[in-house]
Order: C-alpha cells, then structure tokens, then sequence
C-alpha cells in the first residue's frame, strides 16, 4: 500500500533495514503518534521492505499482562524463533513468562 506524505520516515526505517543488511549493527526505532495517524502502515511498508530484502521479519506485541515479566520482550523474541527455527538452544525461552494454560 502506497504511504501519503510518509517519505521522511520511511527513509528512516529503510536505511535502518539496509544498514543491517550491509553488515551494521541495527537498532532500535520508537513509532509514537495518535490513534490512525499510522503507525501500523509504516511499519507494514518496512517490513514489506524488509522482507523483500531476505530479511525474516517477527513481530511483538507488548500486553498490559506482561509489563511485570523482566525482558518480556526478549523473551517473546526468543521463544518466536525457537518456534518458527526449532532452535534448541533456545528452548528454554519457549514457556518462561508464559500465563498458565498459555
Ligand atoms: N500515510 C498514509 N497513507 C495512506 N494511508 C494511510 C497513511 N497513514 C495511515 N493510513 C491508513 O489509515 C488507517 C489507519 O492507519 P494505522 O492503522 O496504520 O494507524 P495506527 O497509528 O497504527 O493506529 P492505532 O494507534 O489505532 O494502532 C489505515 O487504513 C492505514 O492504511
Ligand atoms: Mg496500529
């Protein structure tokens, strides 16, 4: 989907992707606006971006529930590749911070 007026910041997010891919060391971005300014588009546009490159793409979603877990995240990172790769040196991720029945 084509992005209006998006340029700017699409920029950001592209030369951030191209920067891993010729061999920097990535980082980390904070998308921050009102309800429906878009967010989600733009970092739609990046992982299409991303993925079009080779890239393997994981999303994350933080839960109120969970804002209590150290490393919540990392932790949800890890257990999604251990998942999507059957990595087993990372199966220990795979059930910590888990609710029970999850
Ligand atoms: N720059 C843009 N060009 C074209 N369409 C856009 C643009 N920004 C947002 N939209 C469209 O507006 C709608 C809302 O955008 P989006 O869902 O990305 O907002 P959001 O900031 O993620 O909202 P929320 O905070 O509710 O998650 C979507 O249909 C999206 O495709
Ligand atoms: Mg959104």
């Amino acid at each position: 989907m084509a992005l209006f007026g998006r340029g700017p910041q699409t920029a950001v997010l592209a030369a951030l992707i191209d920067g891993v891919r010729g061999g920097g060391g990535g980082g980390a971005v904070l998308v921050r606006g009102e309800p429906g300014i878009g967010k989600s588009a733009l970092l739609a546009s990046a992982e299409t971006h991303a993925s079009a490159l080779g890239f393997s793409v994981v999303r994350l979603f933080g839960e109120p529930a969970r804002t209590g877990v150290p490393f919540a995240g990392l932790q949800q990172f890890l257990a999604t590749v251990h998942r999507l790769t059957g990595e087993r040196r990372l199966s220990r991720f795979a059930y910590l911070g888990r609710k029970p029945g999850e």
